[in-house]
């Protein structure tokens, strides 16, 4: 039916391979809510699209959470739950393929034929068989033994197993081949040869279509290579911080400011919030959180009808129409010199008849979500 290959953190590592277009490249990317999308369910409203994407931040969250406690090397990536589409190519010929454009993750596989277990996927399933360009990775290979459970197999290839926190998993053999993109710019296909990935014969889980309908976030776009933004006012630049596990982005947030009063986090700020493509909702570790629903409560002010915890999860929410004035919401970057200012529509969404907070509590882990990036070109330099 619906379901899709992963794709996952080898976006990144393209940028760093040598680009076949010199001034980088661009692709289109698919909200898994959209029309476009296969997961797309005509019958739900907004409302319940939010309801949904908050309940599935939520569970993303808890992986991450489990992924940065357990220190462990088994749990590292999660499947499905992510936000975006991206459509890619596999082989030579090339066959079809899409998968989660997902910045939480780190290892890249799709289905392969043939296949001792494999769920039901609406493209057809990759024939390797079929791919002139395809390879098997032998186990004695640097790109193999860095793989976290890497075996080797009959002939001497290499193979792969991922288990993941929801007791899913997937094993094959890891190989190269072709990968391509169509660049949205100008509808040239760019090829990646010698991409490792991989082939997984035996995929047992979760890895089932999201609920879906129309989200409203119509079609983004994901950048490769030199900048190709012409205008770059208003930019705000942080390091990223290095830290475990280093499948995730973290940022140092030292300020939420709202309509000028500062909330700080309890703890250092150097690598305390991961930006994810992947999660809706933004959290913020539970006591940061609190500090931040205390303040907004008030400067919304009294003249607004609150009501709270009105729909699972969401928290504060005031009756449709009834805020006068929201709140200016704006966040310090470690080491930026601006600080960035929220759109309302980042931070405030609207839940059948009322109107919610956007941000939510998390017991263990902050989160930048993808709804309070959508107004932003968000560049990572991975070089720096
Ligand atoms: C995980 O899989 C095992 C073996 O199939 C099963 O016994 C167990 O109930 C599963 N756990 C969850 C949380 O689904
Ligand atoms: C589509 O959404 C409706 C309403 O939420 C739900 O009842 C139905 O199960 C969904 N369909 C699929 C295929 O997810
Ligand atoms: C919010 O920001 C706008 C534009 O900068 C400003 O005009 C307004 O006074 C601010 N509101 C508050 C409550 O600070
Ligand atoms: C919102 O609608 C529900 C059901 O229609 C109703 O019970 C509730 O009182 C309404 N809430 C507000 C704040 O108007």
């Amino acid at each position: 039916m619906k379901e899709i290959a992963f794709f996952v953190g080898v976006l990144f590592q393209l940028s760093i391979l040598s680009l076949t277009e010199s001034s980088g490249f661009s692709i289109d990317l698919i909200h898994k809510d959209s029309p476009l999308s296969p997961f797309y369910n005509s019958s739900m409203t907004q409302s319940d699209i939010f309801i949904n994407a908050a309940f599935e931040s939520i569970s993303r969250a808890e992986s991450f959470s489990v992924n940065i406690d357990q220190n462990s090397d088994e749990t590292i990536t999660i499947p499905n739950k992510g936000s975006y589409l991206m459509a890619f190519f596999v082989g030579t010929v090339p066959r079809g393929s899409l998968a989660m454009a997902d910045t939480g993750s780190d290892l890249t596989w799709i289905q392969c034929l043939p296949c001792t277990k494999c769920y039901t996927q609406r493209i057809p399933i990759f024939d390797p068989r079929k791919s002139d360009t395809y390879h098997l990775i032998p186990c004695g290979e640097n790109s193999c033994k860095k793989l976290r459970r890497n075996s080797c197999g009959n002939i001497g290839e290499c193979r792969y197993e991922v288990h993941y926190a929801s007791n899913s998993s997937t094993q094959g053999t890891v190989a190269k081949d072709t990968i391509s993109f169509k660049n949205s710019y100008n509808g040239r296909i760019i090829k990646y040869p010698n991409t490792i990935f991989g082939c997984g014969y035996n995929n047992i889980g979760v890895f089932r279509p999201t609920r879906a309908g129309v989200f409203g976030l119509g079609s983004s776009k994901l950048k490769f290579g030199i900048d190709t933004q012409t205008k770059r006012i208003g930019v705000v630049t942080t390091p990223m911080v290095s830290k475990y596990p280093s499948t995730f982005y973290y940022l140092s947030i030292e300020n939420v400011n709202i309509n000028g009063r500062m909330v700080r986090p309890y703890e250092s700020p150097i690598g305390n919030i991961v930006i994810d493509s992947g999660t809706t909702t933004t959290f913020l570790k539970t006591s940061w959180y609190k500090k931040v629903e205390a303040v907004v409560l008030d400067a919304i002010g009294h003249q607004s009808v609150v009501v709270k915890y009105p729909i699972r999860p969401y928290r504060l929410c005031y009756k449709h129409g009834s805020i006068t004035n929201f709140p200016n919401i704006t966040l310090e970057f470690f080491g930026a010199c601006i600080e960035l200012k929220l759109n309302t529509l980042s931070t405030f969404i609207t839940i059948y008849n009322l109107t919610c907070f956007a941000i939510l509590p998390a017991e263990k882990i902050s989160i930048i979500g993808n709804l309070m990036q959508v107004f932003f070109n968000i560049e990572y330099d991975l070089d720096k």
